[in-house]
């Protein structure tokens, strides 16, 4: 199969990284992908969201299969365009992935289907939380536990324009649980944490995520939980006439009173994806090909009994800047010979050697018996890899 891969961090790199190992892979195409990716397969420089690009490469090279790593491509509506012309995707049409680009569609969503979710409020009283409604790379959300929160919150979710949803604030541990779908039938593929704020014991802004594990060892009811989630949202996308197909990820927050959807996305995550597909037992690259032309009938996958650690290597200015481009990156040859995987986010290639070209440089995953085994080898790949102001979370999975 000639197959393209649309995007360009580490989970794209991640995502590389197992199609290529798939016995029915002919070629791999990343549009635009990164030098990580380019080990593994023909970067083209076609960028994610420029949907005639996408089509006509997907026309030159005969593709068998698109894969839509990003949201930003899938919200744009680029997987309808190349359906349309008769390519099977992997990614929900922009109709469907309002599910993440629309926090009230997500909402009325989740009521039809019996989803457990917080409630709407009709007014903003601490303690509450105020989403701005469309995409906002995480910073859209504004969790009040006071007045003067509100009040900022408030100003913030105006200045981006639109509408904004107000919902009691939950309380718990947070999970990311993953399923892939053909647009009927759902397939679990486990569930992931994700340490969200730029510092050590959860301090600081929110980012797009700084390091992840997987196995959670005490949430042990992914496919109950999927079934339990995903397949009403499925069926109620379905019954609306706007198909999801592709990878649902619930944001979960696993209340006293059970578990709670936070938000929906329309694909992987970043980072929870550098944990999960060293963990997949089984072909992916036949998995998103039975999604994407409707035929998931009959698969089903597996995680390896071990776990997988990745701790992500920001920019000195992330998360307020993502630009953060031209610094030599060293080490990453001698990280991956202790057998971690190096997956790259923002990085580039100037005069042979590669540098920082992002906010989220580099993901260093390592997988080990249990989560502190895996912890320990990711940690040690990572003190091997060094730029000039490199940051990083040092209590990345630690219990
Ligand atoms: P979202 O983009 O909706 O996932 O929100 C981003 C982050 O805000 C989540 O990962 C949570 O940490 C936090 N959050 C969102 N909604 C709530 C809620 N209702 N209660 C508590 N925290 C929330
Ligand atoms: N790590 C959270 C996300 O991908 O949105």
């Amino acid at each position: 199969m000639q197959v393209v891969l649309v995007g360009s961090g580490a989970r794209e790199h991640a995502l590389a990284w197992r199609l290529a190992r798939s016995p029915g892979l002919t070629e791999l195409h990343a549009a635009p992908g990164n030098p990580g990716i380019a080990a593994l397969g023909r970067c083209h420089p076609v960028r994610a969201e420029d949907g005639e690009g996408l089509l006509s490469l997907a026309v030159t090279i005969e593709a068998d299969l698109i894969v839509v790593g990003p949201e930003a491509p899938l919200v744009a509506g680029v997987g309808d365009e190349l359906r349309m012309n008769g390519f099977p995707v992997f990614g929900p049409s922009a109709d469907a992935a309002r599910i993440e680009g629309s926090k009230s569609f997500a909402k009325e969503i989740m009521r039809a289907a019996g989803v457990p979710t917080a409630k709407t409020m009709s007014v903003a009283r601490p303690p509450c939380v105020v989403k701005a409604d469309g995409l906002a790379s995480g910073k859209g959300v504004f969790v009040c536990r006071t007045a003067a929160e509100v009040d900022d919150a408030l100003q913030a979710v105006t200045a981006f324009g639109g509408e904004f949803v107000i919902e009691e604030l939950l309380e718990g541990e947070e999970v990311s649980l993953f399923a892939v779908t053909d647009g009927r039938r759902v397939v679990p593929v486990g569930a992931a944490q994700d340490f969200k704020r730029i510092g050590d014991g959860d301090t600081g802004p929110n980012t797009g995520g700084m390091g992840a594990y997987s196995p959670v060892p005490w949430f042990e009811d992914v496919d109950a939980l999927v079934e339990q989630i995903h397949q009403p949202v499925i069926e109620e996308l379905a019954r609306r006439a706007s198909p999801f197909v592709g990878c649902l990820f619930a944001g979960l927050m696993i209340t006293d009173d059970g578990p709670k959807v936070l938000e929906f996305n329309a694909r992987f995550g970043d980072p929870e994806t550098q944990v999960l597909l060293p963990r997949l037992q089984g072909d992916l690259l036949q998995l998103l090909f039975a999604c994407a032309v409707g035929d998931v009938a009959g698969s089903s996958t597996a995680m390896s009994g071990e776990a997988a650690v990745t701790v992500v290597l920001a920019a000195p200015d992330y998360p307020a800047r993502s630009d953060y481009a031209g610094a030599p990156i060293d080490g990453i040859a001698a990280a991956e010979a202790t057998g971690a995987l190096v997956f790259h986010g923002g990085t580039a290639v100037r005069n042979g050697m590669v540098v920082t070209n992002g906010g989220r440089i580099l993901s260093v995953t390592a997988t080990g018996s249990t989560v502190g085994d895996a912890r320990e080898r990711a940690y040690a790949a990572v003190d091997l890899i060094s730029f000039d102001g490199a940051q990083y979370r040092r209590d990345i999975a630690r219990g």
